[in-house]
């Protein structure tokens, strides 16, 4: 494996995919655009949702971009476990009407494990797969993953919200035993349990759904045509190239802890380490949401930043 800093981490991730023809799209804003339905926008797809739905037609049918995201339904988790945030950003590729699942299943082995690009060992890799997709299966194993790494499960299917949605194949990262203190191995995510064993690194999702709020999934309208959404976590690969033992240990996060650090009373050690994690990753979001336009307010996006102020707060006083 290769160690990188985030910023080549990115930089990979969008070269690779500029060469395989992607326009590389900068990211959008962390305020939604015509979008009533989002509060912040919270995946790679949310700003490209447009595309994905038929409303527009895109000037290209291959897109990548590093999206700035927000999502506040992990925020207890945060500082807890190794790999959630309030703000991070999420590396996607995208087809509209393009490629699908045999192209871009390649083209993510290639980019995780080929040593030109990320190295990692497709031994570590372990992935999951809607339990119909046998195709999806076959592709990975054709691939180089081994048999004993595909995992089905039931829980593979993406949708956030109303709008495009369908099954998806999820790429963990075995971190090994250390992490699993009690040895429950693949049972993890099998059963989807919470852990910081096997990092999901990549999502890739077969879109050819539309969500509507109140409609079962069974009626779900195809989309105009079939997509491709994927979305990776720059702090979790950066996590695993830097071998770090959580995000808050890469290049990402370390510098706002060492500023931190030089004005507080003990260090960024022990029972100390999940105040200081919070306050890094909540300081972060408010910083990059006001930066995009957001004001602290009584409702809505401002309340959200209200909050996560005083949450920093009160964990820099306790
Ligand atoms: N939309 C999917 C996700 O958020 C893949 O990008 O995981």
């Amino acid at each position: 494996m290769r160690k990188m800093t985030s910023d080549e981490i990115r930089d990979t991730w969008l070269e690779f995919f500029k060469e395989h023809g992607h326009y590389v799209e900068p990211s959008a804003s962390l305020i939604p655009v015509n979008d009533p339905t989002l509060l912040w926008i919270n995946a790679g797809v949310a700003a490209l949702k447009k595309y994905f739905d038929g409303t527009l037609t895109p000037k290209h049918r291959r897109i990548t971009n590093a999206q700035k995201c927000i999502r506040t339904n992990d925020i207890d988790n945060v500082g807890h476990t190794a790999r959630h945030h309030t703000f991070f950003e999420m590396m996607g590729n995208f087809s509209i009407g393009d490629y699908f699942r045999d192209q871009v299943i390649p083209w993510a082995y290639e980019l995780l494990t080929s040593d030109k690009y990320y190295g990692l060992d497709p031994h570590k890799l372990y992935v999951t797969y809607y339990p119909d997709d046998h195709e999806t299966h076959d592709l990975w194993v054709k691939c180089g993953i081994p048999e004993e790494n595909m995992v089905p499960s039931v829980n593979n299917f993406w949708e956030i919200g109303e709008g495009p949605c369908g099954p998806d194949t999820e790429i963990n990262y075995d971190r090994g035993e250390k992490w699993d203190p009690e040895h429950l191995g693949l049972k993890l995510l099998q059963d989807d349990m919470e852990n910081d064993r096997y990092i999901e690194l990549w999502n890739i999702v077969f879109s050819q759904f539309n969500s509507m709020p109140g409609v079962p999934r069974k009626d779900y309208k195809q989309l105009p045509q079939k997509n491709i959404d994927t979305g990776a976590g720059l702090e979790r690969l950066a996590c695993i190239m830097q071998d770090a033992e959580t995000n808050f240990e890469t290049d990402l996060f370390m510098p706002y802890i060492e500023y931190i650090q030089k004005d507080a009373k003990y260090p960024y050690e022990g029972k100390y380490k999940l105040a200081y994690r919070v306050i890094a990753d909540h300081i972060r979001s408010i910083t990059f949401a006001l930066a995009d336009g957001a004001v602290f307010s009584n409702d809505g996006r401002g309340y959200v930043l209200k909050r996560l102020l005083r949450r920093a707060s009160r964990y820099a006083q306790t």
